[in-house]
């Protein structure tokens, strides 16, 4: 089997890891395998990863040493042309012309979207394998990158903390997830915040500024407030002035961590994750599967279909909802 891989849309950590494994796996099952540059884009310009190789194809060895390296080693795109029909059949030829039977696509929901769309025009397989660092995809408990954004954002919180206990300041930190709280969430209970804004949980200013005078009443030094992007305050800047105009009795700051959530080395548990995930996802190909993407539950790898990933709202942790509240007094 003649399999292509790419990373599509923003990049996580642990891409490299995943790609690898597919390396890897395909070929020491026989199989020859395609790197295809710059995601869906580099798909429609036919845009190869060379990898030194006469054959064109990727060997075990232009993989080494990537498993450690954050952001993705065939780059990644955001690609507009690949939602139209044009840009579907031109992809779809690609593939085609170059005798790529199967593709394994590395990214989140656009990326699936993406993929769903190409197999209606397209009969070769494909297996998506799930890595951003939102944690929006339903059908898997963790998706690669997700473990590795957290700690990032958990050792920034850190080191906020030290200057907002020092000053008995307020930091209103925004961080990454578009639409989904999960990042926020993960980082509020690991980084020991006292209230995390998230899309999922409708709660006014005028409530939090209430929480938050509360906490000073108990003696609070400082207090980290972690934002959701796409929280429905519109972000940290703006929830900073609605908590003023609430009456808030701290001097407060506002950090948006932004893309340095995307980089770095993925922590073992994304790498872990990344081979097992890359490993599964050809020998699900080998199978027969398609239209799936690869995902883990509970420490087992299983498929579910692609269209499911995205369909509707990964929900929260309800109870890591409360865990967090209840450590907040
Ligand atoms: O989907 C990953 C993600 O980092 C989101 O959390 C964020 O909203 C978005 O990508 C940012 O995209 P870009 O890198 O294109 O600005």
């Amino acid at each position: 089997m003649r399999i292509g891989v790419l990373c599509s849309g923003g990049d996580a950590p642990g891409m490299n890891a995943c790609l690898r494994s597919v390396v890897r796996a395909a070929t020491s099952d026989g199989h020859e395998v395609i790197g295809i540059r710059r995601g869906y884009q580099g798909l429609i310009d036919e845009d190869f990863f060379a990898g030194g190789a006469d054959s064109g194809c990727m060997s075990a060895r232009s993989v080494s040493h990537i498993l450690e390296r954050g952001g993705t080693v065939l780059h990644s795109s955001r690609c507009q042309a690949f939602t139209t029909p044009q840009g579907l059949q031109t992809a779809a030829a690609a593939l085609r012309r170059n005798g790529i039977d199967a593709l394994i696509p590395i990214g989140g929901d656009g990326t699936f979207r993406g993929a769903v769309a190409l197999g209606k025009v397209w009969s070769g397989q494909i297996i998506g394998c799930p890595a951003t660092i939102d944690n929006d995809l339903v059908g898997t408990d963790l998706t690669i990158g997700f473990a590795t954004a957290v700690a990032t954002a958990v050792d920034c919180i850190d080191k906020l903390r030290d200057t907002a206990e020092s000053h008995e300041r307020m930091f209103l930190v925004e961080v990454m997830g578009r639409n989904s709280g999960h990042l926020a969430l993960a980082t509020a209970l690991a980084g020991s915040a006292e209230i995390a804004c998230v899309p999922e949980v409708n709660v006014d200013a005028d409530s939090i500024a209430k929480h938050v005078r509360e906490l000073r009443s108990l003696g609070k030094q400082s207090i980290i407030i972690v934002v959701a992007e796409g929280d429905e305050q519109g972000g940290a800047v703006a929830l900073n002035q609605k908590l003023a105009q609430a009456g808030c009795p701290y001097g407060t700051r506002t950090v948006i961590l932004g893309h340095v959530q995307r980089g770095g080395s993925p922590s073992p548990p994304d790498r872990i994750l990344a081979t097992r995930l890359g490993d599964f996802a050809v020998r699900s190909l080998a199978a027969g599967a398609t239209g799936m993407m690869a995902g883990d539950s509970a420490g087992r790898c299983r498929l579910v279909t692609l269209a499911e990933t995205f369909a509707t709202h990964k929900p929260l942790p309800e109870h890591e909802v409360e865990l967090l509240e209840r450590m907040s007094c």
